[in-house]
């Protein structure tokens, strides 16, 4: 199977604190993978180096064979990562489906010039990228939101509406950092039914999760951290019998 992703030795420091040591792990075509590990291990700062928020200290990351280590964010969007943050981000006063298209713009940096003098390539493009938007939000069974600004939404719709955005670019590689923290147990469920059908039936995805339940149940494959270090690296539903994974976790409440 081709690798979509390539994390090879990668360190993260900021100032003196070593975020990520040596990490390394591959990710293929068409994977569910959890990325699991107590607050503090690096999940995010492993998101963000993957998705180009800063370089890393030292290691390379590859995608599809390329090394695009050190690119910025909006070059790894255009070649394809796309990802949703920890907190949801969104733009409260805008409604469900201007958020997709807004998305949409950015990622295709639809040409200003040609939207101040409404050029008909402009709206053909505006046109397309509205329906795009409506079919995601359909996918996603939220559609029937689109009109609602998005800081009216149940935080279950809001956190479905990030993925939507992301999902709208058609990336190859999609981040999703913690897309079921504090959603009730229905949410959760709803969110993880809809990753793991049809958001991973157009994608490789890579989601960080803290419940051992949810991971094993969704997730192909797991990579757990502690302290910025790789401690596992295999099937999600044997996390709970891992000694190490175990230990890591050992005081903390998510391992039910
Ligand atoms: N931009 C930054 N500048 C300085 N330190 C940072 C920065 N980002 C993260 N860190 C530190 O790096 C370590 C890893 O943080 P990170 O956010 O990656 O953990 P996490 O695994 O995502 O945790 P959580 O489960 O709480 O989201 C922490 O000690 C954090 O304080
Ligand atoms: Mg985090």
């Amino acid at each position: 199977m081709t690798k979509v992703l390539d994390v090879r030795g990668i360190t993260k420091r900021f100032g003196g604190l070593t975020a990520l040591a040596d990490v390394s792990f591959d990710v293929s075509s068409g994977e569910l993978i959890a990325l699991v590990g107590p607050n503090g291990a690096g999940k995010s700062t492993l998101f963000n180096t993957i998705a180009g928020v800063f370089p890393p200290t030292s290691g390379q990351i590859l995608l599809e064979g390329v090394d695009v280590t050190g690119k910025s964010s909006h070059a790894l969007a255009r070649l394809g990562v796309a990802r949703t943050f920890q907190l949801v981000t969104l733009f409260p006063e805008m409604t469900v489906l201007e958020n997709v298209v807004h998305g949409l713009h950015r990622h295709t940096r639809l040409a200003i010039l040609g939207g101040l003098l409404n050029l008909p390539s402009y709206r053909e493009d505006e046109r397309r990228g509205a329906a795009r938007a409506e079919a995601v939000l359909a996918l996603l069974g939220i559609a029937g939101h689109k009109r609602e600004r998005a800081s009216e939404l149940p935080l279950g719709i809001a956190k479905l509406l990030t993925v939507a955005i992301a999902l709208a670019t058609q990336p190859k590689l999609l981040l999703l950092d913690e897309p079921a923290a504090g959603l009730s147990h229905e949410e959760a469920t709803r969110m993880m039914d809809l990753v793991s059908t049809e958001v991973r039936k157009r994608c490789t995805v890579v989601l960080v999760e803290h419940n051992m339940r949810i991971v094993g149940r969704y997730c192909d494959r797991a990579v757990v951290l502690q302290f910025g270090r790789k401690i596992y690296n295999g099937r999600a539903d044997g996390l709970v019998k891992d000694e190490a994974v175990v230990n890591a976790y050992l005081g903390v409440a998510e391992m039910d």
